[in-house]
């Protein structure tokens, strides 16, 4: 839509659906293919996704219930003939020489994010219904916040995630594909931590893994930090020296049981191609086989990457 405003100069003022947000509490992600021919099914679902979270948010103002919808590259072709955003693509499989990124099915990605989980899973509930028959869910994460934020491996996770109007510059497409202004991307990764061969490590050992400090979650000196350090690949800069930024909202999760103990990595950026280099300096190595330490604690289990329309986008879908 566009307003005018008080110059009388033309601005965009596009809805976004809600990627910046506060941790949750509680999280829900959810990875489903959509079977061949139920494409309408999907098509006439993604419009009314806002008005089925105000059927569960209304009831529960103030405990933040999000609900974010991602496309994947394939589906897309498959929806609209209207063309593909520009870094809409299918993930690619990234081999290092030790570890591997791998990529699996997505068509659809639903996030979901409160202060209770009960709102996520029925919101979840609601959506997923309405695909009965027409999609399969390949992946269901039930994620929770821990202690002060911490991952499984006892890290803070998320610290220096961009804020406000950085963290919203940081997501956000605009001119750059006008179409889809007020969009973003995701990539999201399921790993799994070998806590065995993990808590082996000394705390010292473990902070040079991360390249912060783990009580106190102060970032380590230049001169201190390991450059195979989680931290030092994933701070990336442009030709100019300005830092790239991504927006995380990862969660952990995990089954006693199964001794199953994870981190959902959930990453949104302007264009993927950040999160990307970020993967390929975990997983390749910069330079190439200095790999990310944490990857020897850490198994990318899945792998898929979707567009985010803008909430005008999604309520209003292009043929
Ligand atoms: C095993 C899964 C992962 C775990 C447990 C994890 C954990 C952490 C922790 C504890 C930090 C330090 C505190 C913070 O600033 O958040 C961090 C920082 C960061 N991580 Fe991860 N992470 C994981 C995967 C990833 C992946 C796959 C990416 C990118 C594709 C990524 C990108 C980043 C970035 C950009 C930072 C901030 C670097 C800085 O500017 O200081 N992480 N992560």
């Amino acid at each position: 839509m566009m307003d005018a405003d008080a110059n009388d100069r033309e601005v965009m003022t596009v809805a976004t659906q809600q990627v910046v947000a506060p941790p949750a509490k509680a999280g829900m992600f959810l990875v489903l293919t959509v079977n061949p021919g139920a494409e309408d099914a999907v098509r006439d679902l993604l419009p009314d996704v806002s008005g089925l979270t105000r059927s569960v948010s209304f009831r529960a103002p103030d405990d933040g219930l999000i609900c974010v919808i991602g496309i994947g590259a394939g589906l897309w072709d498959r929806l609209y003939t209207a063309g593909r955003p520009k870094g809409l693509h299918t993930f690619e499989e990234i081999k290092g020489a030790t570890h591997t990124a791998v990529s699996t099915p997505g068509d659809l990605l639903i996030h979901l994010r409160a202060s209770r989980v009960d709102l996520c899973f029925e919101l979840a509930r609601l959506i997923t219904r309405r695909l009965a028959g027409s999609a399969t869910i390949v992946d269901e994460v039930h994620g929770f916040k821990f202690f002060d934020e911490r991952d499984l491996l006892g890290f803070v996770d998320g610290t220096e995630n961009p804020e406000g109007a950085k963290a919203q510059q940081a997501v956000t497409i605009g001119d750059d594909d006008p179409d889809y202004a007020g969009g973003s991307y995701v990539i999201v990764q399921k790993y799994l931590h070998d806590m065995v061969g993990w808590d082996a490590l000394s705390v010292e050992e473990q902070e040079r893994v991360i390249g912060r400090s783990k009580v106190d979650d102060v970032e380590m000196s230049d001169a201190a930090k390991p450059s195979n350090s989680h931290v030092a690949l994933n701070t990336i800069t442009d030709a100019d020296g300005a830092q790239q930024q991504i927006l995380r909202d990862n969660l952990p999760f995990g089954t006693i049981r199964d001794a199953e103990f994870g981190t959902y990595f959930i990453g949104y950026a302007r264009t993927p191609a950040v999160t990307e280099q970020m993967l390929r300096n975990m997983f390749i190595g910069d330079p190439p086989g200095n790999h990310d330490r944490i990857l020897d604690f850490s198994v990318a289990t899945t792998g898929s990457l979707y567009f985010v329309p803008s909430q005008d986008l999604l309520d209003n879908p292009p043929n």
